[in-house]
């Protein structure tokens, strides 16, 4: 079993576990004694259970257990041993055990609740307000049910809440927030010398016509994707972007290209939004070829969705043969691009630019011919072999350059099942292809790095967040959400290494802005195939993924997740050179 599928199992144990001591403790209550303990022997079992989900989790890396070994086992601990020895003592009466039955339950309980809204690091506070809403719960049921023990354990346990409550609340209060520096003198475009290629966006509403339906759209030019901008290598681009209408701002973000600081389009951190009527004027220098995208990054859960992105392709040399670029997204539900269908003439050389521009992982089959994966994220494999039939996945904002000669019969890409792009018809069912791994393609080469400078580790988790008018259920990072988590700092010229760890049941499409990482290792194996330099990849539940890079680009960057609306929940946090 692999980690996330053991993260969804102990879930659903533990929520067993809970409410079989809850239904057996209510069962008791009304004195339904077969019931009671019949449900009783499931909550039992499923104690035993969660022993070894929590061990086998706590073997995977201790981020996935620490908060379940430190306080959910204590607790069961504690609920079980009430539970099963004021069982053991055989009651005349069943009802007796109602309150027992109920602790272990309402201490299971609490257990999930810290799992569930705090997490990853495990912190005394917390666990001591679980023991205190556990006992609180506990001296209710008596209450209720009237079956008070003596006043002296009742007073014991009432003391043992309030100081469980006041220490916790104490010692889970968060901390002041992280300060961040403010640096509002935005840098100077650096001299990149004489503009070579300028180009114009307007971002503005639009209503823009999507397989044969108007669809409200936020759009560059009018038009979605926006215009696409190419370069060769060597050009420096001068991009104006105007804002017509858009009341909340809109920026240009090189996604991949890995700019100047003052370049990067993020609001608030390297710039401001630019407001309806304003200008923003971005200039850098093309020095790396391959397949980008640009975006706005102002609330970029919304603007990216609605249209406001286009495609950045850098070219080395003036190219040969058939060079196509297919930028996948949802706009409305439709998907674009319109399949379009392109005869090629035999022998030719194909390249076909697969870009994700959505929130989730697409998956791309091309059918009708072998192929290679040239690039990803914009930077060339190594001793790339072909392969057929096979599968590729694209996380959110990822790029994958394919390239292959036009054989006498025709081509097509299929995404998600559906043939966005052929050279003539092509039927293939494509859905159980085996899915390439990029960790394991192409020729290998020795990580540059034997040491590292920094070290940082990103648990992500959901978890509640407090910090708003309305508490909300975030998506986190180490337990905290934006602007709560603290800053990673380097030093110009550190060698940096990330390890990324996915607590959470759903897929993490990490992105850090500025720099391409280099892929040491997922779950614990190290890369096999090309060095890896991305941009974008998918941290899934349960994975561990080591990354590094050499601090290189100095500034404030973004570092988040690309699945946009976890971003607008938390989910984004900065690196800064000291
Ligand atoms: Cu493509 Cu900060 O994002
Ligand atoms: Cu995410």
């Amino acid at each position: 079993m692999n980690t996330g599928s053991l993260l969804a199992a102990d879930l659903v144990i533990a929520v067993l576990a809970a409410a079989g001591w809850l239904g057996a403790g209510t069962a008791s209550a009304a004195r339904r004694r077969p019931l009671a303990l019949g449900l009783a022997a499931v909550a039992l079992l499923a104690t035993f259970a969660r022993a070894i989900t929590i061990t086998a989790l706590a073997r995977a890396g201790w981020w996935f257990a620490a908060e379940k070994a430190l306080i959910a086992a204590p607790l069961s601990l504690a609920g079980t041993l009430v539970a099963g020895t004021r069982l053991l003592r055989i009651p005349g009466d069943i009802r007796s055990t109602a309150v027992p039955l109920l602790f272990a339950g309402y201490a299971g309980l609490g257990a999930l609740l810290v799992t569930l809204l705090h997490g990853y690091p495990a912190s005394a506070g917390v666990g001591l307000l679980a023991v205190a809403g556990i006992l609180a719960a506990t001296v209710a049921s008596w209450r209720v049910l009237g079956t008070r023990p003596s006043p002296m354990v009742s007073r014991a346990v009432a003391v043992v809440a309030v100081a469980a409550l006041v220490t916790g609340t104490g010692l889970a209060a968060p901390g002041s927030a992280p300060v961040m520096p403010h640096d509002h003198g935005y840098r100077d475009a650096r001299t990149v010398g004489e503009p070579t290629r300028r180009f114009t966006l307007t971002a503005g509403t639009a209503t823009v016509r999507v397989s044969g339906r108007d669809v409200a759209a936020w759009a560059f030019n009018e038009q979605v994707p926006g215009p696409e901008l190419t370069a060769t290598v060597g050009d420096v681009l001068e991009v104006t972007l105007r804002n017509r209408d858009i009341a909340r701002g809109v920026t240009l973000h090189w996604h991949g290209y890995d700019v100047p600081n003052s370049q990067d389009g993020v609001p608030g951190v390297t710039q401001a939004a630019v407001l309806p009527g304003q200008e923003f004027v971005y200039r850098f220098r093309a020095d790396q070829a391959g397949t980008y995208w640009y975006h706005t990054h102002a609330v970029s859960d919304v603007g990216v969705q609605k249209g406001l992105y286009g495609v950045l392709v850098v070219r080395p040399v003036p190219v040969t043969g058939v060079d196509v670029t297919v930028p996948v997204h949802t706009l409305a539900g439709q998907t674009l691009p319109t399949p379009r269908v392109e005869p090629v003439g035999v022998g030719e050389p194909v390249r076909l630019r697969l870009i994700n521009t959505d929130s989730t992982t697409h998956r791309y089959a091309l059918a009708g011919t072998a192929f290679r994966v040239v690039a990803i994220d914009g930077y060339d494999l190594q001793g790339p072999t072909p392969v057929v039939d096979t599968a590729v996945l694209i996380p959110a904002g990822g790029r994958y350059d394919l390239v292959f000669t036009a054989p006498a019969t025709p081509v097509a890409l299929f995404v998600d099942g559906r043939a966005v792009y052929s050279t003539g018809p092509v039927s293939a069912a494509t859905d159980r292809w085996p899915v390439l791994d990029p960790l394991g393609y192409g020729v290998g080469a020795p990580v540059p790095w034997s040491r590292f400078d920094r070290d940082f580790t990103l648990v992500l988790d959901r978890g509640l967040d407090l910090r708003g008018l309305l508490p909300r259920y975030g998506h986190t990072v180490n337990g905290a959400t934006d602007p709560d988590i603290p800053p990673q700092v380097v030093r110009l010229g550190d060698i940096v290494r990330f390890t990324i760890v996915n607590r959470s049941m759903v897929v993490h499409p990490w992105h850090l802005h500025g720099h391409h990482v280099l892929v040491l290792s997922r779950n614990r194996t190290s890369v096999t195939g090309s060095p890896l330099w991305l941009d974008s990849f998918d941290v899934r539940p349960g994975d561990v993924w080591e990354v590094a890079f050499r601090a290189d680009n100095p500034g404030m960057w973004a570092n988040h997740c690309h699945n946009l609306a976890h971003v607008d929940a938390g989910m984004t946090l900065h690196l800064m050179y000291s």
